[in-house]
């Protein structure tokens, strides 16, 4: 495995997470503000050529697996053809999509002919109302037929993204989960984790714990589900049903320590680390005109700058929110 690609403890980084847009039809509370986020000028922005590019580079250092985020990455015109692109490069195993699910009756079942290996959607509640109030639209019915769609053009699982904040959604984690009764869904807790300008208050998350609590007083007898070491959530399932259900637990329990992951932004951005503060203008070195083997000592010095986790290294659970406020100003996308 690459060296480029190993950081100084050892983590070896084969999953990039490419933003193809920063620009969403969704304006989710925990996201971005009611205006959006404010949009790097298009000259800025990576072209497909760039991103193909910078995607072929990190396959052959060994990245085995890219996920296509945004902001919203179905509303990239050219999305179907550059996913096809790097589907065909070599040495890629899978390639996943997060999405909201807005264009997903549209452009299904396209993506899966290109190539879309994974879907996971984002859904934080089960009731239109709340879906506007949350996202800012009025589109939750979209959202549904997205995950119908998905369904019935043959992904199995159909993983879906819930953030579970308090006072707004808290109280639908047994519909969500009894919606894994009878379809092949992954449904994922994730805890509200602060980002740039969301308001973030640290009573509004719900710990994994507490979650599970409350999932626990209805079924008592939830089965864990082993999953794979660099996995993010803690998966469960109820006897019987044919979907599971888990945690990302990002917040009271970090997975920093087999994180990996590397990121590129819709810039042209490398970042290490979801919160982190190394960042490295891939974008301009390519068009400084570059070559190869200099990109990959600067994308190497990169990783081998990434700390150890996002937050202070004490190990005290909770006590650990104190110092992510230190992240609040940064720029963070998911
Ligand atoms: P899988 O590949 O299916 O496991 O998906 P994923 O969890 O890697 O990706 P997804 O885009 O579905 O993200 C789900 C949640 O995980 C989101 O809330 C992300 O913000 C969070 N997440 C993704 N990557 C990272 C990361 O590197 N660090 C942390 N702390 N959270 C992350
Ligand atoms: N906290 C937790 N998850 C978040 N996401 C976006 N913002 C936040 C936040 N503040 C999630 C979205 C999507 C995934 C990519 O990240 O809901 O499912
Ligand atoms: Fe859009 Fe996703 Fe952000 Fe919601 S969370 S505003 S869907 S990018």
């Amino acid at each position: 495995f690459s060296a480029f690609l190993t950081d100084s403890f050892g983590r070896k980084h084969n999953y990039l997470r490419i933003s193809v847009t920063e620009k969403c039809n969704l304006r989710c509370q925990y996201c971005m503000p009611q205006e959006g986020v404010k949009l790097t000028p298009r000259p800025q922005l990576l072209t497909s050529e760039e991103l193909l590019k910078l995607a072929r580079l990190f396959v052959q250092e060994g990245v085995t697996k890219i996920r296509i985020t945004g902001g919203e990455p179905l509303i990239r015109p050219d999305i179907l053809h550059l996913i096809g692109e790097i589907r065909k490069l070599e040495g890629l195993k899978t390639i996943a999509v997060t999405t909201n699910g807005m264009n997903l009756s549209r452009l299904l079942p396209d993506l899966k002919d290109v190539g879309v290996d994974l879907l996971n959607i984002s859904l934080d509640t089960l009731v239109p109302a709340k879906f506007e109030f949350i996202t800012r639209r009025k589109s939750f019915h979209k959202a549904m037929e997205g995950i119908e769609k998905a369904l019935a053009v043959g992904y199995n699982p159909v993983k879906v993204n819930c953030v579970i904040m308090r006072g707004l959604n808290e109280d639908e984690l047994i519909d969500f989960v009894s919606l894994t009764e009878r379809k092949p869904l992954h449904v994922r807790f994730i805890e509200y984790m602060p980002f740039n300008g969301n308001r973030w208050n640290f009573k509004m998350m719900v710990s994994y714990q507490e979650m599970l609590d409350s999932i626990k007083q209805k079924w008592p007898n939830l089965e864990p589900v082993i999953g794979e070491e660099m996995d993010t959530a803690k998966m469960f399932q109820v006897p019987g049903f044919s979907g599971k259900f888990g945690f990302i637990t990002s917040m009271s329990d970090n997975f920093c320590g087999s994180c990996n992951r590397l990121r590129i932004t819709a810039d042209g951005n490398l970042k290490v680390c979801l919160f982190g503060n190394t960042e490295v203008s891939l974008r301009d070195i390519l068009r400084s005109g570059a070559s190869e083997e200099e990109l990959l000592h600067i994308i190497g010095a990169a990783v081998g700058r990434k700390k150890k986790q996002h937050a202070d290294e004490d190990g005290s659970g909770l006590l650990r929110f104190a110092s992510l406020k230190g992240h609040l100003r940064l720029n963070i996308s998911p």
